[in-house]
């Protein structure tokens, strides 16, 4: 059996369990459905749901539908409309159409006739995706018994993840290059599309494309047209996707030239601990314990580059590396960038609490063979947490001049995927990725 099959057929297998686990007898699920802006006729960009795109590679099939009954092939039922307005699916063609019953549609209500099964049934999908008789109800149990595995990756699954690895890796270079070459945030971004030969419609998130001070601001939204006077640094956080399933991958850079020396001190350390902490993806391993470890590389960092002079516990028990790296060390990834599941105890829906005084962190499990999780530490000068450590008693103990002069450069945050092995040391996905350039 090639990869494909397998990954079908372990969902299979996991469906059909949680399904008489939940007493029901079938599951349907929704593609999704096309939404418009208020007033209006634009659609907002198709978002499909991921339970639909865990079984089969369509992303761009709205008012499809997914049959699953133990013991049957998966029925998928193809909206395919006779569309001049717009391109339609084309027809089904792929390795997933000979490991399915397939039926295509012209019109997206015909799909009903098509999903009856007998017995108890459930539907995952969204309240608008309902049809005559076939209303979603999403049962919370039945989700916790199809999320929580998900965090571990099929084969299959691994493949897309690599191959959205290794189509972002060389957009991350050419966007480098545009950098280097003095372009503005929006050229840069043009770049890296085209490298990536994605359009933004394909992007798995919002590029984040940031130079000086905009990399502090943790989710720049913007690409400025505007080149700026001086461009010092520049963090860019960009992924990609194949069918289905994202990359999410962070650098940043500097012209390392002498005006850039101190930072880029900075940049250097925290490229080795993002290297390090990397490593302590290991299964067994709490993610919680992960992210603690980032905070004491922060704090060894920022003592050792004498930005804050204080003891790495002392730095800890004042939460002074909160106000550098405000975000969580990383999260799931696969169909969705933040994967659904992080904070899951178990398949009953028990949650594992975040450490104390650490909201933003996404990820608490304990990791698992075939887990992908980010490692993406992080380091700003935001001024608004600035602003809260001058208030702080820490104070004293901050260079702030040291602090002012970094602050030009915004910030440095380093991100890739990774893959944790059964034994011994993870994959990074990401970095497999750029050596193979
Ligand atoms: N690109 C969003 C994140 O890194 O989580
Ligand atoms: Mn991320
Ligand atoms: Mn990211």
């Amino acid at each position: 059996m090639n990869i494909y099959a397998l990954h079908l057929s372990q969902l299979q297998q996991r469906t059909e369990s949680a399904l008489a686990r939940c007493g029901f007898d079938a599951l349907l699920i929704a593609s999704g459905i096309e939404k418009y802006a208020f007033l209006d006729d634009r659609p907002y960009l198709f978002q499909p749901n991921p339970h639909f795109k865990h079984w089969l590679p369509l992303v761009n099939h709205p008012n499809s539908w997914l049959l699953l009954r133990p013991g049957h092939k998966p029925r998928v039922v193809y909206y395919q409309p006779d569309d001049y307005w717009h391109v339609p699916p084309s027809s089904p063609t792929g390795e997933w159409v000979e490991h399915v019953e397939l039926i295509v549609i012209s019109r997206a209500e015909d799909a009903a006739a098509h999903l009856k099964a007998p017995g108890r049934l459930a539907i995952i999908g969204e309240a608008d995706a309902a049809l005559d008789g076939v209303v979603p109800n999403n049962p919370t149990e039945l989700l916790n018994l199809l999320h929580y595995p998900r965090a571990c990756k099929s084969e299959y699954e691994l493949e897309q993840m690599r191959a959205a690895s290794r189509r972002a890796a060389p957009a991350h270079l050419a966007a480098r290059d545009a950098f280097l070459a003095g372009a503005s945030e929006a050229e840069i971004h043009r770049a890296y599309l085209i490298a990536a030969g994605h359009t933004d419609r394909d992007l798995p998130y919002g590029n984040i494309v940031a130079l000086n001070e905009h990399c502090a601001v943790l989710h720049y939204q913007y690409q400025d047209e505007q080149r700026p006077a001086e461009s010092l640094s520049f963090l860019i956080d960009a992924g990609a996707q194949v069918n289905g399933y994202a990359s999410d991958i962070t650098r940043a850079w500097t012209h390392g030239n002498a005006a850039s020396a101190e930072f880029d001190a900075l940049l250097a350390a925290m490229e080795s601990a993002q290297l390090a902490l990397v490593d302590e993806v290991r299964a067994g391993v709490d993610y919680r314990e992960i992210h603690l470890s980032t905070h004491r590389r922060i704090a060894a960092i920022l003592q050792a580059q004498g930005i804050v002079k204080m003891s790495v516990e002392a730095q800890i028990a004042e939460r002074v590396t909160s106000i550098f790296m405000p975000h969580g060390t990383g999260h799931l990834l696969g169909l969705q960038v933040h994967d659904v599941g992080g904070f899951m105890a178990d398949e009953s829906g028990a949650l594992s609490p975040k450490p104390e005084g650490h909201p933003y962190l996404r990820l608490t499990r304990t990791l698992q063979p075939g887990m992908v999780v980010t490692i993406e530490p992080g380091l700003y000068f935001i001024p608004t947490l600035l602003r809260q450590l001058r208030a702080s008693p820490a104070s004293a103990s901050v260079d702030w001049a040291l602090v002012e002069r970094l602050s030009r450069f915004g910030g440095i945050r380093i991100e890739d995927d990774v893959v944790c092995r059964a034994e011994g040391g993870p994959e990074n996905m990401t970095r497999d990725a750029f050596a193979a350039l």
